[in-house]
């Protein structure tokens, strides 16, 4: 028994519909034979995302990775993009895959993402575009990152893998910048087991992203493009679409879950959270708690394996930084400059459990830990 619920918790347990109501859309998969290439359930997911979400054109992918990958290549940067190093390694990787060299730029300690004056700061003739994170689901200085693109010619690509549902000043979040990019992975809080979005503003910039993502083929005999194959498969969009249906109650438990840990955690010394966005709703995608040693009385890594031992398994999202990977230390990716913001809080940080089924009780279980272990 490794503590009083007899289980562990997970930070993250993906949602998944009722199989009975799954079993039709596989079985019309198995009659049709239609297993990929844009089939009808990718269409079909394509316009109810792109209704649902309140975006001008979408196109799906196989994951979120492939689809940044190739919002890059469309976008025909090149040189050196301004990022940030408090994120997954796949935004940095993204770029690298493209041959552009990532600049690690700080964040903000409000919500941890990329400090707009920090990134004029490192803007060079190299510079090509920023690649900002919505980390946690927070927006990043959407006005301010557009006004240092403007000035300087830069594109901006938003990672909003974290991001889904949620909408910046009364209009989906990646609506902002050139173009976005979500992951439906099976960790995010929509899921499609593996999937992920380009979200862009024209048809004709979705009709080269489908020929990208299609090897570059334009029709039957010709390629008109140095592509890639990141389609996303019938089974993924057919869950997607039923996903859809089920994502107000996903959001609404996940909801009830952040409220009881900012109540119940809110007078622990030394712990700290991230307030709530400001002109956004959000979508409760995570919850990153903050360990300051001094005043709680244990470091961020005791507490984390503390947790473990009563059977919480927390993540240390994002611990190290991106930049402190062997492979971009010694590559000629490095980063020469400080990063004291981000550096804080990848030391700091500790995502709690956060999944629609969750129980509350077990989110009580969570925080009298965190009261127990502070004594
Ligand atoms: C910020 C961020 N960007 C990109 C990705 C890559 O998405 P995927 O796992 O769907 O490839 C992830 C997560 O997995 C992420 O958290």
């Amino acid at each position: 028994m490794k503590n009083n619920l007899e289980k562990s918790i997970y930070v993250s347990q993906p949602y998944l519909p009722d199989i009975d109501e799954f079993i039709p859309y596989l079985r019309q998969i198995w009659d049709s034979k239609e297993l990929t290439n844009n089939g009808p359930f990718h269409r079909e997911f394509e316009n109810k995302l792109a209704e649902f979400l309140g975006v001008p054109c979408i196109s799906v992918f196989a994951n979120g990775t492939l689809a940044l990958i190739t919002a890059i290549k469309v976008l025909g940067i090149s040189g050196e993009v301004i990022t940030t190093p408090y994120s997954f390694v796949a935004t940095a990787n993204s770029l690298v895959w493209n041959n552009i060299k990532p600049v690690f730029v700080d964040v903000e300690s409000e919500f941890c993402t990329l400090d707009p004056e920090k990134i004029l700061a490192s803007v060079t003739s190299k510079t090509s575009a920023i690649l900002p994170v919505h980390v946690y689901g927070n927006p990043c200085n959407i006005e301010r990152i557009a006004e240092i693109a403007e000035v300087n010619g830069l594109k901006v690509i938003y990672d909003a893998a974290h991001a889904f549902g949620v909408n910046y000043k009364e209009k989906s979040i990646c609506n902002y910048g050139d173009i976005s990019i979500l992951s439906f992975h099976a960790t995010k809080m929509f899921n499609t087991m593996e999937g992920g979005a380009i979200i862009c503003k024209d048809s004709q910039t979705k009709r080269q992203i489908d020929h990208l993502k299609n090897f570059g083929f334009v029709n039957e005999t010709d390629v008109v493009a140095f592509g890639i194959n990141s389609k996303m498969n019938e089974i993924q969009a057919a869950l997607g679409i039923l996903q859809l249906k089920n994502y107000d109650i996903v959001v609404e438990k996940r909801r009830g879950i952040t409220q009881k840990y900012r109540e119940g955690l809110k007078e622990i010394e030394g712990i700290t959270f991230l307030p709530e966005a400001k002109e956004a709703n959000s979508n409760y995608s995570y919850f990153p708690v903050f360990v300051d040693e001094k005043i709680y009385g244990i470091s961020r890594d005791q507490l984390y394996n503390k947790l473990i031992t009563k059977g919480i398994y927390g993540r240390r999202y994002f611990y190290p930084l991106i930049n402190e990977y062997t492979v971009y230390k010694n590559s000629p990716y490095s980063c020469k400059s400080e990063l004291p913001i981000a550096k804080r809080a990848s030391e700091s940080v500790i995502c709690l459990p956060i999944f629609p089924e969750l129980d509350l009780k077990d989110v009580d279980y969570i925080i009298n830990c965190f009261n127990d272990f502070s004594k």
